[in-house]
């Protein structure tokens, strides 16, 4: 009896020790759209404030902003040096994501139970957003940037460096709005999509905390002529 009640105490407190320690810390954040839309005219990030037109790869539908962390797989993948696959492919990482790998053809990612592909042209606004994930505090560097880059290779995804030569812009991580928790507090910021032949490109959001510490959401945007 008293071996029972101790035990299950035990696994009560490891429990409670385990979700405490992975929930907040471990969470790196991901994209969570890559075409948002503001329903009411003003650059605002919460659920309310707009609707997702176009999401990363194989992304979910019907889960809470914020929510993927806890998903199985989790969506947050952490690179694992500088010839890391740029997209997560399920399998590798520092942190090993939802696989992110490019699709054959790439629309297959899309549709269903996963969210829409996003459609765009040279010239067009695209928005993106991301859930803060307990990040862009007020003691955290306002350096703390979010890279947008664009590329194309044949069938498959381009590696990490011919993505890093494509970077289309830099997007402040603290650009969030205020949420019910800092975890959830929504972030985004918006770009013109450069000039690019029509095709199909695979876009990177990658973003460093610590110094060669990298996490990547992939997506394909497709930009028409
Ligand atoms: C990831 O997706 C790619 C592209 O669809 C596929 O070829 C690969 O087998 C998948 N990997 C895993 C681990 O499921
Ligand atoms: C910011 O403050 C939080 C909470 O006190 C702390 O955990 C974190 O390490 C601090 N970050 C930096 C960059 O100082």
């Amino acid at each position: 009896m008293f071996f029972k009640i101790s035990a299950c105490t035990l696994l009560v407190i490891s429990a409670l020790a385990l979700f405490t320690s992975t929930t907040p810390v471990d969470a790196h954040s991901w994209a969570a759209c890559i075409d948002w839309r503001f329903k009411h005219g003003k650059e605002a990030w919460g659920d309310d404030d707009g609707e997702c037109m176009g999401f990363a790869r194989r992304f979910p539908l019907g889960k809470g902003f914020a929510s993927l962390d806890h998903a199985n797989p989790g969506r947050h993948y952490q690179q694992d040096g500088d010839h890391a696959p740029a997209c997560s492919d399920g399998e590798h990482g520092k942190d090993v994501g939802s696989n992110e790998t490019r699709a054959d053809p790439p629309e297959k990612a899309y549709g269903g139970k996963y969210g829409a592909m996003t459609v765009t042209s040279v010239g067009k606004k695209l928005c993106v957003r991301w859930p803060a994930k307990n990040h862009a505090e007020e003691n955290e560097s306002d350096k703390l940037m979010v890279l947008i880059n664009l590329a194309k290779e044949g069938g498959k995804d381009p590696s990490q460096d011919v993505l890093t030569d494509s970077l289309v812009v830099g997007i402040p991580y603290k650009n969030c709005d205020k949420g019910p928790v800092p975890d959830e507090r929504p972030c985004g910021g918006c770009f013109t999509v450069p000039s690019r032949a029509p095709g199909i490109y695979t876009l990177q959001w990658r973003w460093m905390l610590n110094k060669g510490e990298w996490y990547t959401s992939c997506a394909d945007i497709k930009i028409e002529a």
